[in-house]
């Protein structure tokens, strides 16, 4: 199975491949010097990541030709409009208006945020939906993440792998078994996107890392992202540096005060590592938690802004989920409702970004939660590829799906969830 289709390279722009796919267009940035018109690619997050034989090419375009746009075809019905309409004439305003292109006020994304009407709630979830398909067409990215050490040395209020949590068996993959885990996920399963992530571990200095990177990207064409500790500018030119070209760094909360709470530490650091990591060159996946204690509608209103500014290639909000070794143990987790509208409004407020169904939407809701995001605007999963004997001490939250599921499990059901959809697993490029 493969998680994006061979495209044709059919000119170049700067430094840019313009890359052909069943007749449609994208862009990929190129750096592979001897790439030349008619050579068949594989892009990832809009990066070239390898070239492939034509015969091969060929064959696998083939076979996705027919499937291809029939699940168009099926996503294109899912996702219209026709014949819908919301309960109230606000609402339908404000959604006309998105609809149009044009910016939602904040005032207009809080009144979304609140909305209670049942019908006006699925028409704003309709309207992401058709947004998502208007100009993402049906792609899916299908990322893979490996969770290779869950050692912290920080106590964030919320997260189950906080240093102060003795209850929790620790873990550390050594580097060779980091590496075949890659390449299993590569060769045998085909990702193509993989992030690394862990606790912050001080073992995995920016050397050790580094690295690894390195040897990682040497042997597989693969789109690497990166979501350990903060490192600083010059931790994340190591890892440009070695090979990985994305780094997945939530900002948890946009709010301050409401940041130091639950850190015990000032938002700025945060902040400039994002931003470095973006000035960098890195592709940069971020979001936040929602329904965190104290947070209020405000303030997702205020992360959905400040997501957006910075310019991520995919954005990444899940609910929170207390944990019971945590400060946090008695707090409620939110509505599946208020994570799909916030999913909603950052589709309606960022049409072009990618929005990936987390995890923790699906243990909120293990029945809908993926499925429901999927037609609220998200465009994105990620799989967890953490080998089976240590993915249950990853334990951020608890009772995480997926947790006794093999990887071959968790992709038959991301494909029959997708097909069900008309979704494809593929990463057309920018
Ligand atoms: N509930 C939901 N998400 C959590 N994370 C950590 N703890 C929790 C929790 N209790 C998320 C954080 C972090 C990511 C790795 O896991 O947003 O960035």
């Amino acid at each position: 199975m493969c998680y994006a289709i061979p495209g044709k390279v059919v000119g170049f722009k700067d430094k840019k491949a313009v890359v052909d796919y069943f007749g449609e267009k994208k862009f990929a940035w190129n750096e592979f010097e001897d790439l030349k018109i008619g050579d068949y690619i594989y892009a990832q997050g809009g990066f070239v990541i390898n070239k492939i034989p034509e015969k091969e090419a060929l064959e696998i375009l083939e076979f996705w030709k027919e499937t291809f746009f029939e699940l168009r075809e099926r996503d294109f019905r899912l996702s219209s409009l026709d014949n819908l309409s919301p309960s109230s004439k606000k609402t339908r305003i404000i959604l006309d208006r998105a609809l149009e292109g044009k910016k939602l006020k904040e005032d207009e994304l809080l009144y979304l945020l609140n909305l209670e009407d049942r019908g006006d709630i699925e028409y704003l979830y309709k309207t992401a939906n058709f947004i998502r398909q208007k100009y993402h067409k049906n792609a899916c990215c299908v990322h893979g993440i490996i969770e290779f050490s869950n050692y912290c040395t920080v106590n964030c209020l919320y997260c189950g792998i906080r240093k102060s949590n003795r209850a929790l068996n620790r873990y550390r993959m050594t580097e060779d078994e980091i590496f075949f885990t890659v390449k299993e996920a590569v060769e045998k399963h085909g990702f193509k996107a993989i992030v690394l992530q862990s606790g912050e571990d001080p073992y995995f200095n920016v050397e050790k890392l580094s690295a690894l990177i390195y040897k990682i990207r040497k042997n597989f064409p693969l789109l690497l992202f990166i979501s350990t500790s903060e490192v600083g500018e010059n931790g994340l030119k190591e890892f440009y540096r070695a090979g990985a070209r994305g780094v997945l760094i939530r900002f948890e909360t946009s709010n301050p005060e409401l940041y130091e709470k639950l850190h015990n530490e000032k938002i700025d650091e945060r902040i400039s590592e994002i931003e470095s990591a973006r000035k960098l060159g890195f592709l940069v996946l971020t979001g936040g938690l929602i329904g965190l204690p104290q947070q209020t509608p405000e303030d997702i209103i205020n992360d959905i802004l400040f997501a957006k500014k910075l310019k991520p290639e995919m954005y990444t909000f899940g609910p929170f989920l207390p944990h019971p070794q945590t400060p946090l143990r008695d707090e409620k987790k939110p509505d599946l409702d208020i994570v799909l509208k916030t999913t909603a409004l950052i589709r309606l407020h960022d049409p072009y970004g990618k929005i990936v169904s987390t995890t923790a939407v699906e243990t909120l809701d293990p029945e809908k939660g993926r499925i429901s995001a999927f037609m609220a605007g998200a465009n994105s999963l990620m799989l967890n590829l953490t080998p089976m004997k240590y993915k249950k001490f990853y334990q951020i939250y608890p009772e995480r799906i997926h947790e006794n599921e093999t990887i071959e499990f968790q992709i038959q059901k991301a494909l029959f969830d997708l097909k069900k959809l008309g979704r494809a697993p593929t990463d057309l490029g920018i």
